[in-house]
């Protein structure tokens, strides 16, 4: 069987702002077996970033438990030793703004190689060019500055700095969402190569179904701070379950008639997502919901196990 690499258990991350508690993150649970990708996928303000956040430490959970290896991590990240640091690297939405402007790319490179204790050669240059190498950029870009390269070779040195310490789990938050459509697929091949020649394990955060379908294992969906389905990314297009899986698939271009047979029926899409400050009672989707019952304005479903790995939660699923 393969090792789960990560598991997330009830995990909550609320924010205490002047509007209220924020409920970003409500309670959602998964795991990621080693060399898989799961795709998280959810509309804007969904809470895939703070799950993204809270995984790497940057936000202490309010509630709950990550286990990485078995291990509980959920502590800042200060407070996680070199050794986990180095394993769970992440690849930010926007590269311009996650990487320093006033440093060289060489510098860009060594800085997690320096702050690990990881540096072999003094000038650090064979190790540049290696991770300059993995992520096919030329060589003589060590010496360039940020602001001369295009966005989607500067998103190209934003994963080789997350490579640099060879970690073995890497969150993508919407890794290419941000790029000209003429980069993405390219940027999307190169992280496919590295996960293969590097047994990478991937979280993939999107509100791109369409891309989920090239790039997850399996897929999670993400509404208000909760997941409310999760199946292998095959049976997640052939049969999906909750209304809003059903809704949001409903609404993307198919490829092949063979698709066309599995996509459920135009399901309007209706209303705007909730703010996490008022959370609507039972379930949180039922004033969007197509299919909804008196039981869901007042109770909360629980998710049940509906086939192999396939997981819904819904008061209407079978
Ligand atoms: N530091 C914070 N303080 C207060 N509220 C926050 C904070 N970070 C996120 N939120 C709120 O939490 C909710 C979830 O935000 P998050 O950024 O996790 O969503 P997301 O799914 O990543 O959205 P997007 O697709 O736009 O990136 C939003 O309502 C957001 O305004
Ligand atoms: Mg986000």
């Amino acid at each position: 069987m393969t090792e789960e690499i990560l598991t997330v258990k009830d995990l909550k991350k609320y924010f205490l702002t002047s509007r209220g508690t924020v409920r970003a993150v409500d309670g959602i649970s998964f795991s990621i077996k080693e060399a898989e990708t799961l795709g998280l996928v959810g509309e804007s303000g969904s809470g895939k970033s703070t799950v993204a956040y809270t995984i790497m430490g940057m936000y202490r959970p309010t509630a709950g438990e990550i286990c990485f290896r078995g291990q509980d991590i959920s502590r800042e990240a200060r407070k996680r030793s070199k050794a986990l640091k180095k394993q769970i690297q992440i690849v930010f939405q926007d590269p311009g703004s996650s990487l320093n402007p006033r440093r060289s790319i060489k510098q860009i490179l060594e800085l997690p190689l320096k702050v690990h204790g990881l540096s072999k050669d003094r000038s650090g240059t064979q190790q540049v060019e290696r991770l300059l190498e993995m992520v096919e950029l030329p060589l003589d870009y060590m010496y360039k500055y940020t602001e001369a390269i295009g966005g989607g070779e500067k998103q190209m040195v934003a994963i080789a700095r997350a490579l640099a310490t060879d970690p073995s789990f890497v969150v993508l938050d919407e890794p290419t969402s941000a790029l000209d459509v003429s980069v993405q697929a390219k940027i999307i091949n190169l992280l496919l190569n590295l996960q293969r020649e590097l047994h990478l394990t991937y979280l993939f955060i999107t509100h791109d179904l369409s891309l989920m379908r090239n790039v997850s294992t399996r897929v999670a969906i993400m509404y208000l701070g909760k997941i409310c389905e999760v199946a292998s990314a095959a049976e997640f297009f052939q049969n999906p379950i909750h209304p809003y899986t059903r809704m949001l698939l409903s609404s993307i271009p198919v490829v092949s008639e063979e698709e066309e047979a599995f996509k459920p029926k135009k399901v309007l899409s209706r209303g705007e997502i909730p703010s996490p400050v008022n959370v609507p009672p039972g379930c949180s989707f039922h004033l969007r919901c197509s299919v909804k019952k008196d039981i869901c304005s007042t109770d909360d479903p629980v998710m049940v196990e509906i086939g192999e790995g396939h997981t819904v939660r819904c008061h209407s699923s079978p």
